[in-house]
């Protein structure tokens, strides 16, 4: 199955394990990672019975059943203990980390949190730490006008993000990748041209110089 830019770059962050997708839909990824071996057993999870009919008949096409298991649930309420890697794509920041909040008992044998939130990523990077994970790795995409950035969390001591940290990413921010530079090199031309309309609000036009400095200083 070929994988869009930003599955691949979620799908190459997967350990070997036991793997649940939340919010799977088409279960494009789960069915790659378990069609190519890189994990054991795979449940696919759904909250909607639209996605999940299309979430089942994709793992009957594609012959996985005996190792993708199909989930009408909400979010991880329902997650099975035997899973250590639970994904998190292509839904808001705010709905992921209610997800992880609601049920943090389910989390016990999860060492493994990959997550690309279309928005509050610094929120994400601050409440994901906070419970108890790290950040392992990191990386952005450029996909059909949109810039991705995916998160791959680890179980472990308490660590400490300073303000850069939690809004650009502690990885992203070190690498510095050319997508990384293109995204806030475009933020900052987006910026520039907000501030050239002189009927903005004061407020707004300190808010988004004091964020120009903020780019300026990382890239
Ligand atoms: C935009 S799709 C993303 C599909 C796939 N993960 C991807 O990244 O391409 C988001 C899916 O998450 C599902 N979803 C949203 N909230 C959920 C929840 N609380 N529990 C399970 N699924 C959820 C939606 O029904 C939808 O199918």
């Amino acid at each position: 199955m070929k994988l869009s830019k930003r599955l691949q770059a979620i799908y190459d962050m997967v350990p070997c394990g036991v793997a649940a997708d939340v919010g799977s839909d088409h279960g494009k990824l789960i069915i790659s990672l378990f069609e190519n071996g890189q994990i054991s057993k795979g449940y696919a999870i759904e909250n909607k019975v639209g996605p999940f009919n299309r979430l089942k008949k994709a793992i009957e096409e594609n012959n996985v059943s005996e190792g993708i298991i199909p989930m009408l649930s909400d979010g991880i309420s329902e997650l099975p203990s035997d899973v250590d890697i639970v994904i998190i794509a292509g839904m808001g920041g705010f709905n992921v980390i209610d997800i992880l909040k609601k049920n943090p008992g389910k989390l016990k044998n999860v060492r493994t949190i990959i997550v690309d939130a279309h928005n509050a990523i610094p929120e994400l990077r601050k409440q994901v730490c906070k419970m108890g994970y790290v950040i392992a790795d990191e990386d952005i995409v450029y996909e059909s006008g949109v810039y991705y950035e995916i998160i791959k969390f680890i179980s472990g001591e308490a660590m400490y993000l300073d303000d850069p940290d939690i809004e650009f990413g502690p990885i992203l921010r070190n690498e510095k990748s050319c997508t990384f530079k293109e995204k806030y090199q475009s933020r900052i031309k987006e910026i520039d041209k907000l501030l050239m309309n002189k009927n903005i609000p004061e407020t707004k036009v300190k808010k988004l110089n004091l964020e120009k400095e903020r780019i300026r200083a990382v890239l």
